[in-house]
């Protein structure tokens, strides 16, 4: 029934003549019922209302929704293949083994001074369903405080009231299971929305050992954080026992990617809709319209370096989803962007837009951890137990860091400037103002100590990240064939911030390991650092030697990136330096919009994937009327 629905002229045609062979037949058939394909000449033998670049979260979901009208005709390009059968992302135990493969973009920063000069890898998937296909499924949204804070930034109409409907819109949650609730897994099911593309559960083979209500009963002890329900809820200060992830209820972990959740539902049933696989966009043909603004007219794609140049047309306009990372890459190649960048790669400037590239946020990452021990994980799968502590639970001195923080930020932000990682002061300032009222005044969790079954020790770990870091970066081309490598500087501890609150996170992870809740039952205490590399004290441990510890420890690699980069095509006010207004619309353009984790301004205190879903929906949504 599904496939028939499916079957276009040509195929039909193909069907009954007796002069074509069978394997061509085969292939027209395959063609016709199938949305997905790495043939060019098939793609380009039909015409495009939407031409949509990068097939990863943003990418897919725009894609499918746009194509549920039947007026709509929609071509996604996507650089990399279809992994959706591939072992290394079918199963989330075999988180990690696509990377650093053909699977990964593996991008590596500039060298990085805050890291002796050393370079540091940011992952990305380079594969159907994109990041989704390769990251680790934890399932949570930013805080109510955060969304609201987007119009703070020059977003009318930003709130959590009007995104958590279409981050419910996006989801099929499952609560937990009896066995598993009585294991302590909750969830708030009036937080979450049945029925949509993305499967969100418990793992069918939770961990059912004492560590995950040791370590929340160790946070509770040591620091105050309380146990909470549900990290979806818009409240996101505290501990949940059981974090949900984006996987399927039942079976070996089977992960839920946007490609599995968005696009195998409507593939074979969807002839309005092509993804072209192995073949990325390099540019947009822009032309002038009669209101002086821009027209994208098309996309030159391209299937490797020295191969052939396709172009697509597009008839209302093309939308930029090639995560942010590359999304700056593609602006910059179709002449938007900074005139200095543009001259360097030879590119004549279509809009002038010193916001694109400018604004990274990337997170840094540490563990600590403790020897096996007694415990016994009883159960497999993705760590799952997450905390978000707020800036009072984790340093005494809050009122005096918050003062610190006031009195430096004008300089600070001069800084970032100076670095060509900010527009203008008055930009960053204004996400600073923002940054301090939501962890002074909302205490939204400001560090996350993701609790880690047997890693990086054997026993209880701990890995923890500053949630909204105040150190901002660069990515930018080095030339226009849309191949070479970005020139990426996320700027690590630029700003002094990040580096207080991460010691402040780790002497807090340190503490919470010391506490009796775990310390008892695991029978282990801390063996990495350890006490014999930073000795204990009433601190939890001296500054420098933690510092040292961040940038140097654990065999001299320092810390790693979390993989979450955002706001390098800003949502914000073009005076602020943004590049997108609040309806995804790049800036004196009339048919390019970018939905992906280029445009979100500023940080979630969240694993990004819930809130980029919602924003993907919202900006189809958004396109679909215009
Ligand atoms: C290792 C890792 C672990 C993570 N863990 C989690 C987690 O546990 N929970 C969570 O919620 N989030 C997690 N994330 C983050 C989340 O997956 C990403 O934030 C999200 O997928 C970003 O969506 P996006 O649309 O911006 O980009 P992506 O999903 O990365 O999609 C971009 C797509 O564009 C393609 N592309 C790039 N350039 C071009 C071009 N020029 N032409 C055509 N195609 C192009 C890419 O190949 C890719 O498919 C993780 C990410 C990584 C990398
Ligand atoms: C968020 O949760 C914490 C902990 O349960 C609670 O103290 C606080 O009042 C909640 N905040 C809001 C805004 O609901
Ligand atoms: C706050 O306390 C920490 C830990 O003692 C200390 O390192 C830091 O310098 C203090 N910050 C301010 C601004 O007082």
């Amino acid at each position: 029934m599904r496939s028939a629905l499916a079957i276009t002229a040509t195929a039909t045609a193909a069907l009954f003549s007796s002069a074509l062979s069978a394997p061509v037949m085969d292939e027209l058939w395959r063609r016709a019922s199938n949305s997905v394909t790495s043939d060019v000449n098939y793609a380009a033998s039909k015409s495009y209302t939407h031409v949509i670049v990068g097939c990863g979260l943003g990418g897919l979901t725009t894609a499918v929704r746009l194509s549920e009208d039947p007026k709509n005709t929609v071509l996604c390009l996507e650089a990399g293949g279809d992994s959706r059968t591939d072992d290394r992302v079918v199963s989330m135990t075999q988180y990690g083994k696509a990377f650093g493969t053909e699977l990964d973009w593996g991008w590596a920063t500039t060298p990085q001074p805050a890291a002796g000069g050393n370079t540091k890898t940011i992952r990305g998937g380079k594969t159907l369903g994109g990041s989704t296909a390769i990251n680790n499924g934890a399932w949570g949204r930013g805080d109510a405080a955060q969304y609201d804070g987007l119009s703070q930034l020059g977003n009318d109409g930003w709130s959590w009231s009007d995104i958590e409907s279409y981050m419910k819109k996006s989801e099929d949650w499952n609560a937990p299971q009896g066995w598993q609730k009585d294991a302590g897994a909750q969830g708030d099911s009036s937080a979450h929305g049945t029925g949509g593309p993305v499967t969100v559960s418990f793992t069918p083979d939770m961990y059912k050992g004492p560590h995950q209500k040791a370590y929340v009963k160790a946070l509770n002890n040591a620091l105050g954080v309380p146990e909470v329900s549900d990290l979806a809820a818009g409240n996101v200060s505290g501990v949940v026992s059981y974090s949900q992830n984006s996987m399927q209820p039942t079976g070996n972990q089977i992960r839920v990617s946007s490609a599995t959740a968005y696009l195998s539902p409507v593939e074979k049933i969807r002839p309005n809709l092509v993804v072209l696989l192995n073949w990325r966009g390099v540019k947009m043909n822009m032309a002038s319209s009669n209101n002086g603004k821009h027209k994208a007219a098309s996309v030159v794609a391209q299937s490797t370096k020295s191969g052939p140049q396709r172009t697509f047309k597009a008839s209302k306009g093309v939308i930029v989803s090639a995560g942010a990372i590359r999304t700056p890459l593609f602006l910059e190649a179709s002449g938007i962007g900074n005139a200095d960048v543009l001259k360097k790669i030879g590119v004549q400037q279509q809009i002038d837009l010193p916001g694109v590239g400018k604004g990274l946020i990337e997170q840094t990452m540490n563990s600590i951890g403790s020897k096996q021990g007694h415990y016994d994980p009883s159960g497999k799968g993705p760590s799952n137990i997450i905390a978000f502590p707020n800036i009072y639970q984790v340093m005494s001195n809050a009122t005096e860091v918050r003062s610190w923080i006031e009195s430096n930020m004008d300089s600070w932000a001069q800084a970032q400037v100076n670095a060509g990682s900010a527009v203008n002061k008055a930009g960053l300032l204004k996400q600073y103002e923002l940054t301090v009222k939501l962890i002074f005044d909302d205490k939204v969790g400001i560090v996350e100590l993701f609790g880690d079954h047997g890693y990086p020790q054997s026993g209880m770990g701990v890995d923890l990240w500053q949630m909204m870091p105040f150190s901002r970066g660069s990515v930018h081309s080095t030339d226009a064939s849309g191949f070479s490598h970005p020139q990426l500087n996320p700027g690590y501890f630029t700003n002094p911030v990040d580096m207080a609150l991460t010691v402040a996170g780790l002497r807090a992870a340190r503490k919470t390991l010391k506490d009796s809740a775990i310390r008892d039952g695991l029978g282990e205490t801390e063996s990495l650092p350890g006490f014999s590399v930073i000795p204990d004290n009433d601190q939890q441990g001296d500054f420098a030697k933690w510092q040292n510890f961040v940038l140097k420890g654990n065999g001299g690699n320092g810390f790693s990136s979390v993989h979450h980069p955002i706001a390098t095509a800003s949502m914000m006010s073009r005076e602020l330096g943004g590049v997108v207004d609040p309806n995804f619309k790049v800036y004196d353009t009339e048919n390019v919009w970018i939905v992906d984790a280029s445009v979100l301004p500023t940080q979630m205190t969240a694993h990004l994937s819930a809130s980029l879903y919602g924003l993907a929906e919202k900006a189809a949504a958004t396109i679909r009327k215009a």
